[in-house]
C-alpha cells in the first residue's frame, strides 16, 4: 500500500474532513493555526466529562482515575518528546503562558550584564516572553537574522552573537510562517559550549517531524497539543535539575515536587485526556505502518517517519503548481533537494492581490488558508510584508493530492 492510500484511509477518523461548505468539499490547509481532530479525541474529552470529572487528589474513585489519568498523560508527553521522565512534562493554558511564566523563573537569575538571544525567524511567542523578562533585569537582547532569500536562519550571524554573556538561546525548531526548520542540535550544542541555556519552540515542529529531547540536546522545549491533533493545551519539557532548582511562580499550598509545582492552578483535565488520545492516534499510526511496534516512542518514530515522507509527496507537486502561475512569490526553502530542512508550510505573496483577499476568495471555494504575519512579526517584517503579511498553506498528512490540485486550480481562477 503506498503512503498516500495509507493516509487517505485514516481521513475519516477526522469527522471536520467530511464538511462541507456553500457545496465544496472543506479542505484544511489551516493546520498551523491548528489541526482538526481525530474522533477518539472528541470520545476522550467527552467520556471524560461522562465518567470520572473531579479535581485529583481527592480519596474517592473519579479522582483517582483522573490522577491515573494524569500520569498517564505525562508518560504519553514524555514518550512524545523523547524522554523517559514523565515528571518532567509541564502542562498549562497554551505555550506562550507557559513561556512567559518560564521566563519569569529564568529571568530571576540574569544580571544587567547578561544576554539574551531570539530570532527573526520565531513566532513572536518565542520572542516576546524573553524580551520583556530581559527588560525586567536589564539584560541586552539580540535578535538573529535570517537569509532572505530562502528564509533560513543566518548561523554566522548566530555565532557572533553568541558569547559567555549569553544566558538563554530561543529558538524554533520549525518556522510556522516559511517552514524552515532550524539546525537546532548545532545550535543547543554552540549555546552549551558558551554556557547557556537553550529554549526550544517545537510548536510547528510537533505535526511533522518526531521532537527528540535528547537528541536536540535542548535545556526546554515547548509545544501545543493543538497543533498535533489534540485539545488546546500548552506542554512543556524541562531538565529535572533545572525545574528542581528555579524558582517557580506558584501558590504555597502547592506541591514542590515535580511536575506539580510548574502547574499553577488546575489543569484542564478533560483536555489533558484527549491528549493522550491525540498522541496514541499518531502511535497507531505507526503501529500500524510497521506491525508489532508496540511501544509509544518507537511507534511514534514509525508514524513520523511516514508521515514526513508522505508530507514531502504533496509539498512538490504544490511548489511547483504556486511556481507555475503568475505572479506568485513563494517564501522560504523551494528546492526539493532542501525539502528536510523544512516544513511543509510555505508562505506565498502575489504581485496584485493582497494576502486576505486571497485568503477570503478561498474560503468562499471551501479552501481554508490562513494570512497575515500569524505572529511571526519579526519575519513578516524583514521580509517587507507588514502590515498585508503572507498566505500561508500548510500541509497535514491528512491533506490529499486532490486538495493541492484543487488549490491551485482555485488560485490559478482567483488570479486570472
Ligand atoms: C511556532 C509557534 N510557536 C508558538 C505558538 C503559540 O502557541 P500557543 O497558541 O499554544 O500559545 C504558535 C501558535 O500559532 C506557533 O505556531
Amino acid at each position: 500500500m503506498t503512503n498516500a492510500t495509507f493516509f487517505s484511509q485514516q481521513r475519516p477518523q477526522f469527522p471536520a474532513l467530511s464538511r462541507e461548505f456553500s457545496g465544496h468539499p472543506a479542505v484544511f490547509f489551516d493546520g498551523p493555526a491548528g489541526t482538526q481532530v481525530p474522533q477518539r479525541v472528541i470520545d476522550a474529552v467527552s467520556n471524560y466529562f461522562a465518567t470520572m470529572n473531579a479535581n485529583h487528589e481527592g480519596l474517592f474513585p473519579t479522582s483517582l482515575e483522573t490522577d491515573a489519568m494524569l500520569d498517564e498523560a505525562h508518560r504519553a508527553c514524555a514518550a512524545f518528546v523523547g524522554s523517559d521522565d514523565p515528571e518532567t512534562i509541564v502542562f498549562g493554558a497554551n505555550m506562550t503562558s507557559l513561556t512567559f511564566a518560564l521566563s519569569r523563573s529564568l529571568a530571576r537569575e540574569w544580571q544587567p550584564q547578561d544576554e539574551v538571544i531570539v530570532t527573526r525567524l520565531d513566532h513572536d511567542a518565542n520572542v516576546s516572553p524573553w524580551v520583556m523578562a530581559a527588560a525586567d533585569v536589564g539584560a541586552k537582547v539580540h535578535f538573529v537574522d535570517l537569509h532572505k532569500t530562502d528564509c533560513t536562519l543566518d548561523l554566522e550571524d548566530f555565532r557572533a552573537k553568541l558569547s559567555p554573556r549569553t544566558k538563554l538561546v530561543a529558538v524554533g525548531c520549525a518556522s510556522n510562517s516559511v517552514g524552515t526548520i532550524n539546525p537546532v542540535h548545532n545550535l543547543c550544542r554552540w549555546s552549551r559550549e558558551v554556557g547557556a541555556l537553550t529554549f526550544l519552540d517545537a510548536v510547528h515542529f510537533a505535526p511533522h517531524r518526531l521532537i527528540d529531547v535528547a537528541q536536540f540536546g535542548c535545556d526546554f522545549l515547548a509545544c501545543s497539543a493543538y497543533k498535533f491533533f489534540g485539545p488546546h493545551i500548552g506542554i512543556l519539557w524541562g531538565r529535572r535539575e533545572l525545574l528542581d532548582r528555579l524558582t517557580a511562580y506558584k501558590v504555597r499550598p502547592a506541591s514542590d515536587a515535580l511536575p506539580d509545582k510548574w502547574m499553577s492552578g488546575t489543569q484542564n483535565h478533560e483536555c489533558l485526556a484527549g491528549v493522550i488520545a491525540a498522541i496514541d492516534y499518531l502511535a497507531d499510526v505507526g503501529r500500524a505502518l510497521v506491525p508489532g511496534q508496540t511501544d509509544r516512542r518507537p511507534a511514534l518514530a514509525a508514524a513520523f517517519e511516514a508521515i514526513e515522507t508522505y508530507e514531502q509527496s504533496l509539498l512538490q507537486p504544490l511548489i511547483e503548481g504556486i511556481q507555475s502561475l503568475e505572479g506568485f512569490t513563494i517564501w522560504g526553502i523551494t528546492d526539493p533537494a532542501q525539502f528536510a530542512q523544512r516544513a511543509p508550510t510555505i508562505s506565498i505573496t502575489h504581485r496584485d492581490l493582497p494576502a486576505a483577499t486571497i485568503a477570503e476568495r478561498l474560503g468562499a471555494r471551501g479552501i481554508f488558508v490562513w494570512h497575515g504575519n500569524y505572529y511571526a512579526l519579526e519575519l513578516s517584517e524583514a521580509l517587507e510584508q507588514e502590515p498585508e503579511g503572507m498566505v500561508r498553506i500548510g500541509l497535514i498528512h491528512y491533506n490529499t493530492r486532490e486538495e493541492v490540485d484543487r488549490l491551485i486550480q482555485e488560485l490559478r481562477n482567483i488570479t486570472e
